[in-house]
């Protein structure tokens, strides 16, 4: 087929979601940081700097950051949060979840902009090291921390441990314990603790689901008698056979703490899942948690003063998507946590929240350089309504990375879009499959799209929504260099974390 004849009809190959763009070189805003434009010569800009400059000084694959755009989205949720829970608690601590993208200069940027950092591993905290974040900003996650992370967490005085099980708060309160008493300077610690529950409650996209267990690895169960036996014994000592039925791990966990000089037990926290489009299991989440506050507040007569309600709220990664602002989703949240507090006749805890996709994730793009076309001819199930064809074609456009810098589509099934960014086209619209150079046929960065059909070779193609758990997840399979990831700002562009080079992969290698 010659460039440009093909025919305006969608693909019987492609999805039922996929719709035949009106113009391939529009850009849906809701995808893209809100300073990439096409320019009048029809290339991709990003704060006023064009694709083909970024691929020159920095190379392709390119992780490529609105640095604007990513503070404006992490003032967006601070301000949101703020407003909306004002009356409730007097704002909200906004922790960005770092485990989404993480580097010294990112870590810079949210607390410049008065966010707090939510960390998950010893490597993450030395990322917040070395931009000099406070302690007191950053909380540390993890449902296997080591005593050394632990340790290293307060060598740096984190503002919480979120506290994942019992074994984890004896080791904690241990840990704490054994420096206060060792270390006349640490004799008044006290670790602060969060203690993380699973309420019960799972959110997808669309859909949430209740349940009684969880049958996953984080967090301790609020259902009932999930308690060790030797707690459930204690309990029926105290209080009879049917009290002990009822016992959680969760309380367990809460009465533990309660008993230990060494904790100072903060709140409750949960997680409910990710690319979470609709409120009510974020709403849900919180009546339950709020409710086993009351009840540990009074029968322990702990303060809990705190809650963190986690992150996982969706961004768009194709047209289909339908993010709600961070205000609809705080208003929600708020008016649940007012009524809820309301009812149970309780002091409304002081909420935090853990965004890192609804941040990062549309700030950044990935550049690549495309390669090699396949056109393939497959076979329809049968003659449609509309058609009597029996094969159409799926179009494989190679590009220079893959999953080795988004793992997405393989691990998750993750769909994402492409347009042409280079330049502008009026060739009809070609439904293509963007795929990756490494040995594994799953090897897909963007399972369907429509690209223009003159769109191939040295052509610069750009995938929206990659901020979050790309970079993060990136791997050297293949010997590939991991991109690294250039912030744009105020019409110039900077490495905030550089590619490898052929260096750095050898650098491990011991030699023969
Ligand atoms: C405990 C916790 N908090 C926050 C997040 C961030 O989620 P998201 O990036 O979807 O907002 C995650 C993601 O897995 C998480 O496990």
């Amino acid at each position: 087929m010659q460039p440009g004849s093909g025919a305006r009809a969608a693909s019987p190959l492609a999805p039922a979601w996929l719709a035949l763009p009106r113009d391939l070189n529009e850009l849906e805003p809701k995808m893209w940081a809100h300073d990439v434009e096409r320019t009048p010569s029809g290339e991709l800009a990003v704060g006023g700097v064009s694709v083909e400059h970024l691929a020159h000084e920095f190379g392709t694959p390119l992780f490529v950051m609105s640095e604007d755009d990513f503070r404006a989205r992490a003032r967006a949720f601070k301000e949101a949060f703020d407003a909306a829970f004002a009356d409730v608690c007097g704002g909200v601590d906004v922790y960005y979840a770092g485990k989404s993208f993480l580097c010294s200069a990112v870590a810079a940027w949210v607390a410049e902009e008065g966010l707090r950092l939510d960390t998950c591993s010893g490597g993450e905290l030395a990322v917040a090291a070395k931009a000099g974040l406070p302690g007191e900003l950053l909380s540390l996650h993890g449902n296997n921390k080591s005593d050394s992370e632990i340790e290293r967490a307060l060598d740096l005085g984190v503002g919480r441990i979120v506290v994942d099980s019992l074994d984890e708060l004896e080791r904690v309160a241990a840990i704490a314990a054994a420096r206060a008493s060792q270390d006349p300077q640490h004799r008044e610690l006290r670790a602060k603790v969060m203690l993380r529950l699973t309420p019960g409650v799972h959110a997808h996209t669309h859909e949430f689901i209740a349940t009684a267990h969880e049958d996953q690895k984080f967090g301790l169960s609020m259902a009932p008698g999930t308690a060790s036996a030797e707690f459930r014994a204690e309990v029926a000592g105290e209080s009879g056979e049917a009290a002990a039925g009822a016992v959680s791990a969760a309380e367990e966990a809460v009465a533990a703490a309660a008993g230990h000089d060494s904790i100072e037990l903060l709140g409750l926290h949960c997680h409910i899942g990710s690319q979470i489009f609709e409120s009510e299991g974020f709403e849900l989440a919180a009546s339950k948690l709020l409710t086993f506050l009351a009840a540990m507040r009074s029968a322990y007569g702990v303060a809990l003063p705190e809650l963190d309600l986690g992150g996982g709220y969706g961004i768009a990664y194709t047209p289909v998507d339908t993010p709600r602002p961070p205000q609809q989703i705080a208003q929600a949240m708020a008016a649940v946590v007012r009524s809820t507090s309301a009812e149970l006749g309780i002091t409304p805890p002081r909420i935090s929240i853990e965004p890192g996709r609804a941040i990062v994730g549309s700030t950044t793009f990935t550049l690549y350089r495309a390669g090699v076309t396949k056109d393939v001819v497959v076979d329809l199930p049968g003659p449609g309504e509309e058609s009597s064809e029996t094969t159409a074609v799926r179009r494989y456009l190679s590009v220079d990375g893959g999953m080795s810098d988004n793992a997405r589509p393989v691990l998750y099934d993750a769909d994402y879009s492409v347009v042409l960014a280079s330049r502008a086209s009026d060739a009809a619209p070609q439904l293509t499959r963007v795929v990756g150079k490494h040995c594994e046929s799953g090897d897909i960065v963007v399972r369907d799209a429509y690209l223009p059909d003159d769109a191939g070779r040295g052509d610069l193609l750009a995938v929206p929504g990659t901020g979050a758990y790309c970079w993060a997840l990136s791997s050297n399979y293949n010997y590939l260099g991991r991109p690294g990831v250039v912030a744009v700002r105020h019409g110039s562009a900077r490495w905030i974390v550089r590619g490898e080079t052929e260096q750095d992969l050898l650098s491990r290698d011991m030699g023969v």
